[in-house]
Order: structure tokens, then sequence, then C-alpha cells
């Protein structure tokens, strides 16, 4: 298993599993001396198989600790292709594939959501498991506003948005309500705040989990505007695909899935996904995250 040093020297291991790796692969249809643009490089495992098939990769990634993965996994596996990796947001996509030369596109992947070193990282307060992290939630920690510097300073009704448009939950009102409250005797600043609060509400501990990832789920869409740069991720990749080059992308719930699909539909590409490619029951039983993945391909026209 590869290993880096974080600064604050920790280990970080490769743990995430890469969802519908031969399907995206060979929805890209992978040629060397082809390019490709990995808009969510992560850990690698998707540039990794394009980079052994002789591909030319530029990943993008807005998690540093990503890239350092990517990069230790890339160096190890280059075959006879190569690959440049940028820290950036892939809404830019289209300027920092411009910055880097990269042009006449053949093929871009979208990989959506977190990775699983992100979720498992107990200081980033991403997942709801560890109660002692700051509530940052943030994927890219070199700017921009906290988890916690948004949950003390919007509205009742801005948190009510968040947690239901973004987490899709039915008691979105009442833990808005009481998050307000709450922040009104002492600030929230951790995930166990945001614990304790939806607790006092859903006492029944099975309810709770479910609770639980869906107002972090809100949370995590809201602070890194996931949605947003999807948008303008989907536009940048279409200026910057050659014609006849692959658009695919992998979304894990249905806002996103939404998005990508109306994109399509909006014309200018041939779809090839009239339904989405799901994870075999193979998959879906070795790697959970994989189960709610949804794969879409389309051929820029
Ligand atoms: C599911 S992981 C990708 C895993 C990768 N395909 C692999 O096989 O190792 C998603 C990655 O996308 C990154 N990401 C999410 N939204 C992004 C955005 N708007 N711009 C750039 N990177 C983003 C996350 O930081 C995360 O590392």
């Amino acid at each position: 298993m590869a290993r880096v040093r974080k600064s604050d020297g920790r280990d970080m291991s490769i743990t995430h599993i890469s969802v519908l790796k031969d399907e995206a692969i060979s929805a890209l249809s992978v040629e060397a001396g082809k390019k490709y643009i990995d808009a969510t490089v992560g850990a690698g495992g998707h540039a990794a198989e394009i980079v052994k098939r002789g591909g030319l990769v530029l990943g993008i990634d807005q998690d540093d600790n990503a890239l350092h993965l990517a990069k230790e996994r890339l160096t190890k596996e280059e075959a006879t292709g190569h690959w440049q990796l940028v820290h950036g947001n892939f809404r830019n996509i289209a300027a920092i594939a411009l910055e880097q030369g990269f042009t006449g596109i053949d093929g871009i992947l979208f990989d959506l959501g977190v990775s699983s070193m992100q979720l498992d990282a107990p200081d980033r307060g991403i997942s709801y498991r560890f109660t002692d992290a700051p509530l940052d939630v943030r994927m890219d920690t070199s700017g921009g506003d906290t988890a916690a510097q948004l949950v003390n300073r919007s509205t009742e009704s801005e948190l009510y948005d968040i947690f239901s448009n973004f987490g899709e939950e039915q008691l979105a009102r009442p833990i808005a309500h009481a998050l307000v409250r709450a922040r009104s005797v002492s600030p929230i600043s951790t995930v166990g705040d945001v614990v304790k609060v939806i607790t006092d509400l859903v006492p029944n501990e099975i309810e709770r989990y479910g609770v639980l990832s869906r107002v972090f789920q809100g949370l995590r869409i809201a602070v890194n505007d996931e949605l947003g740069s999807l948008k303008e991720g989907l536009e940048g990749a279409k200026k910057v695909l050659a014609p006849g080059g692959k658009l695919v992308v992998i979304s894990f719930h249905s806002l996103e899935d939404r998005i990508v699909k109306l994109f399509m539909k909006k014309g200018g590409w041939q779809i090839l996904t009239n339904h989405p490619i799901r994870p075999t029951e193979e998959e879906a039983g070795t790697n959970k995250r994989s189960r709610s993945a949804k794969l879409r391909v389309a051929i820029k026209m």
C-alpha cells in the first residue's frame, strides 16, 4: 500500500478503491498517445490505468493531499504514458488545460465526490464519525469558508435550504432551528457540536446515522459548492474536448446525476448511455462506496 507523509507528520495511505474503473477506462476508449484529463485525480487510481495504456494525462484535484498520493502512485506505475498534476478546481478546467498547454483533449473523466482518504481523515470534519475534528469539511483547505463559518453565519432559513436541498433531509427545519439555538449559547466549532445537536433531536441511533450522513452531505455540498463547480466544470470540459472526444462522469447521488444528465441532453453530445452504467453486484459487494455510482458517457459532436 502506498504511503506518504502529511505535513503534520502523520502517515497517509491510499485506502480509496476506484469505482467503475474498467467501465470508465473502456468508456474513455483510451489509446496510446492520446490526451486525457482526469478532473478528479484523487489517489490516481483511474489516471494510473490511462497512463499504463500509454495515454497522456492531466490530473486535477483541489486537495493537495490527493495530489501527493496520485504523484506517488503514478511515479511507480508509469508505463509508456506521461502525466502532469495540477492543484485546482475543475470548475476552471478550461483555463487549467490552456495554462498547461494541454489542448485537443480526447477524453475527460469526472469521478465526483470525496475519496475514502478524505472521509477517513480524522481531522478534516468531512465525516461525522470524528467528533473531535474541527468542522472544516473543505476539500481545498487553501481557501474558502469552513463549515463552521457557514453554520455560524447562515440564517436559519439558509441552513434549512442547505440540509433540505443538498442533504434531502426531512428534519431540515428542526435541525436548522436547533443549530441556531445552540450557536446562540456558544459557536459551533467541531463535528461533535453538530452531532450533539442532532443526537438531542434524534435519540434513535439507527435513524440518527441516516440523518447525520444527510446533514454532512448537505454541508459538504454547500461548503465546496459542489453543484456549482460541476455545472461550470462540465461547460469547461465541453470547451476543451476535441470533436469526437469522450466525456465520462461518475456521480454518487441524484443531485449530481441530474446535472450530468441534463447537461448531456442540452445538445452538442451523442449520448452513449441512455441508462447509466451501474456497478456489478460483485463490485457493489466488495466496495460499499460504489453502490450509488452511476456512470454516464457522451461523445462531443
Ligand atoms: C472520488 S475521488 C477520485 C478518486 C480517483 N478517481 C481514484 O481512482 O483514485 C474524488 C476526488 O475529486 C476531488 N474533487 C472533488 N471536487 C473537485 C473539484 N471541484 N475540483 C477538483 N477536484 C475535486 C476530491 O478532492 C477527490 O480527491
